[in-house]
C-alpha cells in the first residue's frame, strides 16, 4: 500500500457478471473511536471485529508514539467466491483483535504528522482531555471533502472549563488546570466527531454533561454502550441529547470486549456494486437495520435486493427506470449517508431518469465528478453542494495516458464501481486513499470476478 500505487481496472461493459458473496468488516469509524476511548481505561482492553485498513495503522502508530502498548492478533480472511456455499464466519466477521493498553501513556501531543493525515485523531483529544486535562495537537488532516472546522469541539471543552490556545502551524493547546467540569453544550451543527469527542471527555469529567443536537450515527452508540459496560455512565445513547455523569476514576478494563459493529458504509458501497454489476451478490455479516434509507432508496429505484438477519442479496436488474424526476440528499444518520453519495451518483448514471442530488453535509464532495463527465456521463454542476444527473448513459474509455484520480476513500470506491460498469480498461491513482477505508479491496473484489491488478506507477 504505497503512495504510487494504482489499480487496473477491466470494465464489465455492462454486462451484470459479478458472483459470490463478501463479509463487511468491522466498521472503520467505530473502531477507531475506541481506540481512541481506550486511554479511558485503568488497564488493558480488547476490541475485536477491528478492519485492517491504513486509518486503523494510522491510529495504531499515533497511539504508540504517545506510549500505549498494542498487541495486534491476526484475522481471518473476508470474501470468499459463492460457489461452494460459503461456511459461516465465527463469533465476528473475523477482524483484527487488538488489545490496548493505554496506561503508560506519557504524552499528551498528539502527533502532528500522523494527525493531520488522519481527522479521526482529533477524537483522541476528547479522551486525552478527560484523562489528563490537557492536550496538543495540530489541525486535524483526513479527506478533503469540504472545510472540516473544529470549532464545536474547541467551544465545547471552553464550556467544560478548557483555555484554548492556538499556535502557529495551526497547533491547538487546550488545558484545563483542574481537570474539565461537567457542562452543558448545545452543538450548532450535528456532528459526529463532536458528540463522540465531548462524548468521551465528559465520561471523566467532573460533574454532569448535557451534549444537545447530537449525531445519532449506530458508531456512537457502539462506543458509548461499551463504555457503559464498563463503568460510564452515559444516558440518551441513540437520541439527540446525551447525558453523561462524570465517573470517580478511570473504566474498567477486561469487563467486556469491544465488538466492531458492521460498517455499514463498505455494506452499502458493496450493495450499490452489486445493483450495477452483479449476477448475484450476498454481503453477509452485515447490519440491515443500519442501513435502511440506502435499501428503501434502491428498492424504489428497482433493485432486487432481499434482506436476511445479518445479510444482503443483491442482484442487478436489466433495466430500472424512474418515471418522476427525483431529488435526493444526503442527511445525517438514520438519512442517507454523505459517505454513500459517490457511488450512489454513478449508480444514478445507469438508470433511466433526471436525478438532482444535493450534499448536505459536505460542501466538497463531487470532485470525482468531473472523471464521470470524461466517462460519458451526464452530469450538470449547480453549485459545490448539487449536481443534477440524467440517466442512463453508457461508460467509456478515458483518452490514452488518461487516469481515473480518488479524491478520498469514498469517492475512489465510486471510480472503482464506474470502472467496472464501463467498457475498456481504465487506471485509478491516489488508491492509498482508498485503502484508508476498505481493506484489500481488490483481493476482495477479484473473488467475485473483477479484472483488478494493483501496480506501482513509480516502478
Ligand atoms: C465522520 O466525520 C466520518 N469520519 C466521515 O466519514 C463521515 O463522512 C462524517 O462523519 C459524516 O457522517 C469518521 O468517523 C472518522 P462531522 P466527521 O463532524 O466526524 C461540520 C469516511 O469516508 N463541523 O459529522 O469529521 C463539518 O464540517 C469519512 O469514512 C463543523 O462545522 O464529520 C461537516 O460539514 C469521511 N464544526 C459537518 O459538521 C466542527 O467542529 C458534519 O461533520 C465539526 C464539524
Amino acid at each position: 500500500m504505497d503512495k504510487n500505487d494504482e489499480f487496473i481496472i477491466q470494465g464489465l461493459a455492462g454486462e451484470k457478471k459479478l458472483h459470490g458473496a463478501v463479509i463487511i468488516n468491522g466498521a472503520k469509524n467505530s473502531a477507531l473511536k475506541a481506540m481512541a476511548a481506550s486511554i479511558l481505561f485503568d488497564g488493558p482492553v480488547i476490541l475485536e471485529n477491528v478492519p485492517d485498513n491504513s486509518d486503523i495503522q494510522t491510529m495504531i502508530s499515533i497511539l504508540e508514539k504517545m506510549g500505549a502498548k498494542i498487541n495486534v492478533k491476526e484475522k481471518s480472511f473476508t470474501s470468499f467466491p459463492a460457489s461452494p456455499e460459503p461456511q459461516r464466519a465465527s463469533k465476528n466477521s473475523g477482524g483484527l483483535i487488538l488489545e490496548i493498553d493505554a496506561t503508560g501513556i506519557n504524552s499528551t501531543e498528539i502527533d502532528p504528522e500522523l494527525a493531520t493525515s488522519m481527522r479521526a485523531s482529533i477524537v483522541l483529544t476528547g479522551s486525552l482531555m478527560g484523562r489528563f486535562g490537557k492536550v496538543s495537537f495540530p489541525a486535524p488532516g483526513g479527506c478533503v471533502i469540504g472545510a472540516r472546522p473544529i470549532d464545536l469541539f474547541l467551544s465545547g471543552y471552553g464550556k467544560m472549563g478548557a483555555t484554548v490556545k492556538e499556535e502557529n502551524d495551526c497547533l491547538h493547546k487546550i488545558s484545563a488546570i483542574d481537570g474539565l467540569k461537567g457542562a452543558e453544550i448545545t452543538f450548532s451543527k450535528i456532528s459526529v466527531g463532536a458528540t463522540e469527542t465531548l462524548m468521551m471527555a465528559a465520561v471523566l469529567a467532573k460533574g454532569k454533561t448535557v451534549l444537545n443536537n447530537c449525531a445519532r450515527e449506530p458508531e456512537i452508540a457502539n462506543v458509548a454502550e461499551w463504555l457503559n459496560v464498563c463503568g460510564a455512565n452515559i444516558k440518551g445513547i441513540g437520541t439527540p441529547t446525551i447525558e453523561v455523569e462524570g465517573t470517580n476514576g478511570k473504566l474498567l478494563s477486561f469487563k467486556e470486549s469491544f465488538v466492531t459493529i458492521p460498517d455499514r458504509i463498505e455494506a452499502g458501497s458493496f450493495l450499490i456494486l452489486g445493483a450495477l454489476c452483479a449476477k448475484k451478490l450476498k454481503i453477509e455479516k452485515c447490519q440491515p437495520k443500519h442501513m435502511n434509507t440506502v435499501v428503501k432508496l434502491l428498492v424504489e429505484l428497482g433493485v432486487n435486493i432481499k434482506i436476511e438477519k445479518d445479510s444482503i442479496i443483491v442482484s442487478a436488474s436489466d433495466f430500472i427506470n424512474s418515471t418522476l424526476p427525483r431529488s435526493i440528499k444526503t442527511l445525517e444518520y438514520p438519512g442517507f449517508p454523505t459517505d454513500l453519495q459517490p457511488p450512489l451518483v454513478v449508480f444514478l448514471t445507469q438508470i433511466k431518469g433526471q436525478f438532482s442530488i444535493r450534499e448536505t453535509i459536505f460542501e466538497g464532495r463531487f470532485k470525482y465528478v468531473g472523471d464521470l463527465i470524461k466517462m460519458g456521463a451526464n452530469i450538470t454542476t449547480i453549485n459545490s453542494r448539487e449536481i443534477k444527473i440524467k440517466g442512463p448513459t453508457p461508460l467509456h474509455e478515458l483518452s490514452e495516458n488518461e487516469e481515473l484520480t480518488a479524491h478520498d476513500i469514498r469517492a475512489g470506491f465510486a471510480l472503482i464501481v464506474a470502472a467496472l460498469i464501463g467498457n475498456g480498461k481504465f487506471t485509478i491513482n491516489n488508491v492509498h486513499l482508498i485503502d484508508r477505508g476498505y481493506e484489500k479491496i481488490e483481493e476482495r473484489l477479484k473473488i467475485l470476478g473483477v479484472e483488478i491488478e494493483r501496480t506501482d506507477k513509480a516502478r
